[in-house]
């Protein structure tokens, strides 16, 4: 069986988000580092969680200092703009992965893995939308570069998940989670909103 090192998604994005996105943009700026926010945050939780796990403590350390560094640059294109964090509303697609997650320890660090490796991927596809429907060239070079990154970031979930399961595992686990994953996309309402 010759094993896959990306997550390949299984619904694209609707071309209504692009279009609302780069109509809304300011809005989807403000979610975007919120979404950074909370990447380095989950980097940090993983590390604290699974410390044992060979190689993770200093894979999420950087994984972590990355997250900030995108969370930086985006507060400094919103300071540009005029615009303010401000709260975190909450995000209805990480709710509704979360709770496709299993509860017992074993199965919750797999789920944990691979979700987080989905959140890259979609995350991934998005940013390349937003590179490719801005028009400010210096908008379009920023979020290639962070597609890019968040590309890398799902294989290194991916490659974690597979250090702490069997491959056969790992393959129908993704598979169910990328189902509920694309049913979440198709059912939720299209938001000017990272997801
Ligand atoms: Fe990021
Ligand atoms: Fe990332």
């Amino acid at each position: 069986m010759s094993l896959a090192d990306v997550i390949e998604l299984r619904r694209a994005t609707d071309p209504a988000w692009l279009k609302l996105a780069i109509e809304r943009f300011d809005e989807v700026l403000i979610d975007h580092a919120h979404c950074e926010k909370k990447a380095a945050a989950n980097a940090l939780s993983i590390l604290q969680a699974y410390p044992t796990v060979p190689g993770l403590p200093a894979q999420m350390a950087r994984l972590a200092r990355e997250e900030a560094a995108h969370l930086a640059r985006v507060l400094q294109i919103m300071e540009k703009r005029g615009l303010v964090l401000g709260v975190d509303r909450g995000d209805p697609y990480a709710q509704g992965l979360q709770k496709l997650m299993r509860n017992p320890n074993a199965e919750r660090q797999l789920d944990r893995f691979l979700v987080a490796g989905i959140i890259e991927s979609r995350s991934h596809e998005r940013l390349a939308l937003l590179a490719s429907g801005l028009e400010d060239p210096a908008l379009q070079k920023f979020y290639d570069e962070l597609a890019k990154s968040e590309d890398g970031h799902q294989k290194l979930f991916l490659r974690l998940a597979r250090e702490i399961a069997d491959d056969a595992v790992v393959e129908a686990r993704l598979g169910q989670l990328l189902d509920g994953e694309a049913e979440l996309i198709a059912r939720l309402p299209i938001r000017a909103a990272v997801h």
